[in-house]
């Protein structure tokens, strides 16, 4: 079984050991409920470190719907059993007060134009709430390397510039979306979707699939490319839209034209539920356009 460790104390404790050993240490934090695109982050950690640890935290504090929050799934036997499939040899399962115990106070904010924008825009005090529990999940654990997804392009630019900010020494490594086979990213909100819900879900994937062929067929206007994008969207039965923008990947600053690395963002509702995903525009060996998917497994 997986060692599951549920205090601060205990775990702060466990990590020392492995760094006393001599042992690497890989980090994947995660809210649990997991799936394929975890599952990515959990393998490449353990081929590339001796110690593998995940967190199952379903953090409070980066939440801006309460409903959200208590309706967010929270599968853990499922979970152990599959983070012992993959050899993970640690899984961190704090309770909030472990985490804000009474009293707590500090919180940690990546400020200006890499969350101004995007989630940061729609989803206010969100990357405060996930950059408060990286950083404190980086201090218990101390890891050499930290696993993210793409997926979540902006959360994992926010964290790159923490980690830089605050001289934190984690290397951290981004690993490319995994979607089912029709295109949709997989998301742990996939499965509040109702089946109709769920067809209309994969015209996000769509739309950014008409993104790349507007790049790639000479479209460099990126108002015009974010004008199909919503009319796919709009099409496939997405009518509330956060965002459509074409942003440089590191900057995430918005691209009036669409250049080869520019990344294409969604996000949008489908019924209550809110879904994001991007792709990014990549050069080929011969610096041709090709599409980039971002494809994992298909
Ligand atoms: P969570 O949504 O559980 O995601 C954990 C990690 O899995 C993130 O780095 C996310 O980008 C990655 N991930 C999610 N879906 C993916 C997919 N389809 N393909 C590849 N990777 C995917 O992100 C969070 O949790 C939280 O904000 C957290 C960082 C744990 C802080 O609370």
């Amino acid at each position: 079984m997986v060692e599951v460790i549920k205090t601060t104390g205990d775990m702060k404790a466990r990590a020392a050991l492995s760094r006393a050993r001599g042992d690497t240490v890989g980090f994947v934090p995660t809210m649990g409920a997991l799936h394929e695109g975890h599952l990515s982050l959990i393998r490449r950690a353990r081929a590339e470190n001796d110690v593998v640890i995940i967190s199952i935290f379903v953090n409070p504090v980066q939440f801006d719907r309460n409903d959200d929050y208590r309706g967010y799934p929270r599968p853990l036997e499922r979970d152990l059993a599959m983070a012992y499939e993959e050899g993970v040899d640690v899984a961190f399962v704090p309770d909030v007060e472990q985490v804000y115990p009474e009293g707590y106070s500090t919180f940690i904010e990546v400020r200006g134009s890499l969350t101004d924008v995007l989630c940061g825009a729609s989803r206010p005090g969100h990357f405060r709430g996930v950059t408060t529990v990286v950083t404190k999940l980086f201090n218990i654990i101390r890891p050499d390397r930290a696993y993210f997804g793409q997926k979540d392009l902006q959360q994992a630019a926010i964290i790159k510039r923490l980690v830089r900010d605050l001289n934190m020494g984690v290397e951290v490594v981004t690993l490319p979306t995994v979607r089912e086979a029709d295109g949709l990213a997989l998301s742990s909100r996939n499965r509040h979707l109702s089946g109709e819900q769920r067809r209309t879900a994969v015209s996000i994937h769509r739309a950014l699939t008409r993104a790349t062929e507007l790049l790639i067929s000479g479209e460099m206007d990126t108002a015009v490319i974010v004008c199909e994008v919503r009319g796919v969207l709009n099409e496939g039965g997405i009518a509330r839209i956060d965002y459509v923008s074409v942003v440089d990947p590191e900057t995430l600053e918005e691209v009036s034209e669409a250049r080869p690395g520019a990344v294409v963002a969604v996000a949008a509702w489908v019924g209550d539920i809110r879904l994001i995903d991007n792709t990014a525009l990549g050069v080929g060996p011969e610096s041709q356009l090709f599409m980039h998917l971002n494809v994992e497994t298909v």
